[in-house]
C-alpha cells in the first residue's frame, strides 16, 4: 500500500515509517516541521512533502501528488503539562487539524486511516490495569483532544464509510537499535530521554513529580513501549484496513508498568553513570498509574512487545544519545 504518514518525520512517525518500507509498503512523509525533523527523510531515503494541517490546500496538494491508499496521522502536539497551559494550541492543531485531514480525505477518496491516540484517553485510573471498555474522563486537554479525535473518526466512520485503527498508546520509548534514527524533542519533557542527557552530563539532574502518589516508592508508574513495537502495531493495524478488517480501538502497551524512581536506577545501570535527583511537586494532569491491559491487541493482531524489560528499551536510547541523540 501507499500511505501518507502525517507528522512522519517526528518520533514515532519516522520509526513507523521505516517499518512501513521493510514490510514492503510505500511511504510519504508529510510534515510542518514544527516539531518533526527534515533530516529523518534523508536518512530514511524517503520523499517529504512540508505542509501544515492548517493549511487545507497543503494537504490537497499533498494527495493530489500521488494516489494514496491510507493515511497514518501522528501529527499532534504531545506535552501534558503544555496542554494545561495552552489548550488553545492542542485544539487548534490536534482537533482543528485532525478535521482538515479528515476532510481532505473525504475529499480524495482515502478511507483508511490509523490513528495515535493515547490512554490519556482514559485519565484516573479505576483499575489496576486500563482495558479498551475503561471509562474515557481525560484529565488533561491532550488526553481531551484525543478522545474528540476517536469522537470525530467514530462519527466519520459511520456516516462517511472511513475505517480506522485508532492505537492508544501508553508511554513511547527507546529509538531504533542500529541508531540511524531516535528521540528528538526540543525542549524535551520526557523521564527517559531527561535521565540520559543527565547520564551525560548535559544537562544537571533529573527531577522527580511527586513523591507522594499511592504507589509502593510514592513516584507515577507508566507501561513504557518501544518505539518499534509501536511502530509494528501500525504496520499490522494498516494491513488490518487493507484485508477489509472493521474500525478498531486498541491499547498499545507492553501490560506492566514502572515508577519514576525505577526508571531513573535502570538509567543509572544502563549507563554506568550516577544520575543526581531532585524532589518537586506534581505536575498538574499527571495520573498515578497508567499501565495498558494489552490482550486485546494480541487478539486482533497477534502482537506483542518484543521489548518486555525495561533495560533494552533504555539502552536503544543511550545508544542513540551516546551518538549525538540529535539531528542537523
Ligand atoms: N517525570 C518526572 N520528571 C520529569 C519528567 C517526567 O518525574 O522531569 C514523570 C512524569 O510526572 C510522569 C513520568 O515521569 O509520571 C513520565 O513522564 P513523561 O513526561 O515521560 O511522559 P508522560 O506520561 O507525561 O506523557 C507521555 C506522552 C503523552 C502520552 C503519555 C501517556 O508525552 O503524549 O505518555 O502516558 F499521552
Amino acid at each position: 500500500m501507499k500511505v501518507l504518514i502525517v507528522g512522519g518525520a517526528g518520533f514515532i512517525g519516522s520509526h513507523a515509517a521505516r517499518r512501513l518500507v521493510q514490510a514492503g509498503h510505500e511511504a510519504i512523509l508529510f510534515d510542518s516541521l514544527a516539531t518533526g525533523h527534515a533530516e529523518v527523510a534523508d536518512r530514511l531515503s524517503l520523499p517529504l512533502l512540508v505542509g501544515d494541517l492548517a493549511h487545507p490546500n497543503d494537504l490537497d496538494a499533498a494527495f493530489a501528488r500521488s494516489r494514496v491508499d491510507a493515511v497514518m496521522h501522528f501529527a499532534a502536539f504531545c506535552y501534558v503539562g503544555e496542554s494545561v497551559q495552552s489548550p488553545s494550541k492542542y485544539y487548534i492543531n490536534n482537533v482543528a487539524g485532525t478535521l482538515n485531514l479528515l476532510e481532505a480525505m473525504r475529499r480524495h477518496g482515502v478511507e483508511r486511516i490509523v490513528f495515535s491516540s493515547s490512554c490519556a484517553t482514559y485519565g484516573m485510573p479505576q483499575r489496576p490495569t486500563l482495558d479498551e471498555r475503561h471509562p474515557q474522563l481525560p484529565v488533561s486537554p491532550y488526553g481531551r483532544t484525543k478522545l474528540i479525535n476517536e469522537h470525530m473518526l467514530r462519527d466519520y466512520g459511520a456516516a462517511y464509510g472511513i475505517r480506522f485503527v485508532s492505537l492508544r498508546y501508553f508511554n513511547a520509548a527507546g529509538a531504533a537499535p542500529d541508531g540511524l534514527i531516535g528521540e528528538d524533542h526540543d525542549p524535551e519533557t520526557h523521564l527517559i530521554p531527561l535521565c540520559l542527557l543527565a547520564a551525560a552530563k548535559r544537562t544537571l539532574g533529573v527531577t522527580v513529580f511527586g513523591t507522594d502518589y499511592p504507589t509502593a516508592d510514592g513516584t507515577c508508574i507508566r507501561d513504557y513501549i518501544h518505539v518499534d513495537d509501536l511502530a509494528r502495531a501500525h504496520v499490522l493495524a494498516l494491513e488490518h484496513l487493507a484485508d477489509g478488517g472493521e474500525s478498531l480501538e486498541l491499547n498499545v502497551g507492553a501490560g506492566r508498568g514502572f515508577s519514576v524512581r525505577e526508571v531513573i536506577a535502570c538509567a543509572e545501570r544502563v549507563t554506568c553513570q550516577a544520575i543526581p535527583v531532585a524532589t518537586g511537586p506534581r505536575r498538574v494532569g499527571d495520573p498515578p498509574i497508567l499501565v495498558a491491559a494489552a490482550d486485546q491487541i494480541r487478539q486482533s493482531f497477534g502482537w506483542r512487545p518484543d521489548y518486555d524489560a525495561l533495560e533494552p528499551i533504555v539502552a536503544t536510547a543511550w545508544n542513540w544519545f551516546r551518538a549525538g541523540g540529535r539531528y542537523a
